[in-house]
């Protein structure tokens, strides 16, 4: 049985079952590099203020790099009654460098080692997810770019509303994943703050400099409170909220494009790479990838959820609960990056169908608001105009036809105000064209989107 490097006061080994119940190493393990980043700015940070000697500080270094190519190589051996990853790579460092390698431990607990190590994964996850945001952001602007002239329903309650520009729809995407980077970014901020040297929970009576470590590592700033330092883990909710807010995006995204894909909308044909058949209908092409999508955003609300409950009721400061921590965001992580990458391949290639968008246009009256906005623009009160474009629809329904096929003679019937232009108001093109205010679906609205949202990409590179 390994001595334990907590175990001077200990007679008796833990249980079997209690190690293995207890350890971490199975899964903190992922944070080897971090560790070692982390241990390797504290040895550097004693040397330089004496509390170790600049010698012993490179050796400490030196070792610790040794144990990370070992990692990298697959020749370190872990071992699970070490506990968790800050000790096998203490222990083996100590076989490495000899006793020195117990030195690298003063000034620090794991309290805020942990942290720390946590503090950098996070930090280096949330830069993978925002460069597959940005990777997003720029293929939907392409796809836009393609599509200026596609139109299709706009719908609210998933009933047809308004014609918009498919590019319109897309970049609506755009603008929330952009903002997804964005919150990211300022999430960062505080994820971004040192911890080390709040030590147990108290501080410690070493002369540290923690912003040297702070500085070495990369991030912004250190610690306020001591007992914060080491007891929140409020940086892995926000990071988790993040990935929900991305995951439910994508859902969304995922939902119009199952709804799209069925040939009853035909508005999208999935590549054979992105879907699956069945294994008893032949003729079937499921859109599974985007199923799993919008599945395993539950994951990821389930990983801030856990999180938030583990949290709630612990008293300051570190309580062994907070383990418990890891693993949510590590599952999180996987799924947020894969799928936002995902996302950006499978719409570089997603083959839309502009004809079946535009053969939807004619049903369900997606020109009724220009009518109406048209009598109101001649005057007519836009209440009165509604009810008058009302019982054109109605009319035209009863017929079976769309609006514009209606007579003159039949639409004047509802308005003397209607004249032989209205025709060229109820084209669907027309109400895409005329809606240029910025914001708006109009080409000149859309270009202007894609401008700003390249500028933006350009900035974030
Ligand atoms: N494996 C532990 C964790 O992940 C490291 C910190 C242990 N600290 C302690 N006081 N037992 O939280």
């Amino acid at each position: 049985m390994t001595k334990k490097m907590w175990g001077g006061r200990f007679a008796e080994a833990a249980a079997a079952s209690v190690e293995q119940y207890t350890q971490s190493e199975s899964f903190d393990r992922a944070l080897y590099r971090e560790d070692i980043l982390g241990s390797k700015a504290h040895a550097t940070m004693l040397g330089k203020v004496g509390i170790i000697s600049a010698e012993e500080a490179v050796t400490l270094c030196a070792g610790l790099d040794q144990v990370l190519s070992e990692i990298e190589a697959g020749s370190f051996v872990w071992k699970r009654e070490l506990e968790d990853v800050h000790m096998n790579i203490e222990r083996r460092l100590t076989e490495i460098v000899g006793p020195v390698g117990g030195k690298l431990h003063t000034a620090r607990s794991r309290n805020d080692q942990v942290c720390l190590d946590f503090r950098l994964h996070v930090d280096a996850r949330l830069g993978g997810w925002s460069v597959e945001l940005g990777r997003l952001v720029d293929v939907l602007c392409a796809r836009a770019e393609e599509h200026a002239q596609t139109l299709l329903p706009g719908c609210t309650h998933l009933q047809p509303a308004q014609p918009v520009s498919l590019a319109h729809h897309l970049l609506a995407y755009a603008q929330m994943f952009r903002r997804d980077f964005e919150r990211l970014h300022d999430c960062l901020k505080r994820v971004r703050v040192s911890p080390l040297g709040a030590a147990a929970l108290a501080g410690t009576t070493h002369p540290i400099q923690p912003a040297q470590v702070a500085e070495e590592v990369g991030f912004l700033s250190t610690f306020a409170n001591s007992m914060d330092a080491v007891s929140d883990r409020d940086f892995a909710l926000e990071a988790l909220f993040c990935g929900s807010v991305i995951m439910m995006h994508l859902s969304r995204l995922c939902e119009e494009l199952i709804i799209w894909s069925n040939p009853n909308f035909g508005y999208v044909r999935l590549p054979d790479a992105y879907s699956t058949g069945s294994s008893i209908m032949p003729q079937k092409k499921n859109p599974d990838v985007c199923e799993l999508m919008r599945g395993k955003t539950g994951r990821v609300y389930g990983a801030l959820t856990s999180l938030l409950t583990l949290m709630k009721g612990l008293p300051l400061t570190y309580n062994r609960d907070m383990q418990e921590d890891k693993e949510p965001f590590f599952d999180a992580d996987r799924t947020v990056y894969a799928s936002v990458s995902i996302m950006a391949d499978m719409l570089a290639v997603l083959e839309f169908v502009p004809e079946a968008m535009r053969r939807a246009l004619t049903k369900g009256y997606l020109n009724a608001t220009e009518l109406a906005d048209y009598l109101a623009a001649k005057g007519l009160p836009f209440r009165e105009a509604h009810h008058a474009t009302g019982a054109a629809v109605a009319l035209a329904e009863k017929k079976g036809v769309c609006l514009e096929d209606l007579s003159l003679e039949e639409l004047r019937s509802f308005s003397p105000l209607v004249e032989q232009d209205v025709f060229d108001v109820l084209r669907y093109e027309a109400a895409v064209s005329r809606r240029n205010l910025a914001g708006g679906t109009g080409p000149e609205s859309v270009s202007g989107q894609i401008l700003a949202l390249r500028a933006w990409l350009a900035g974030i590179r």
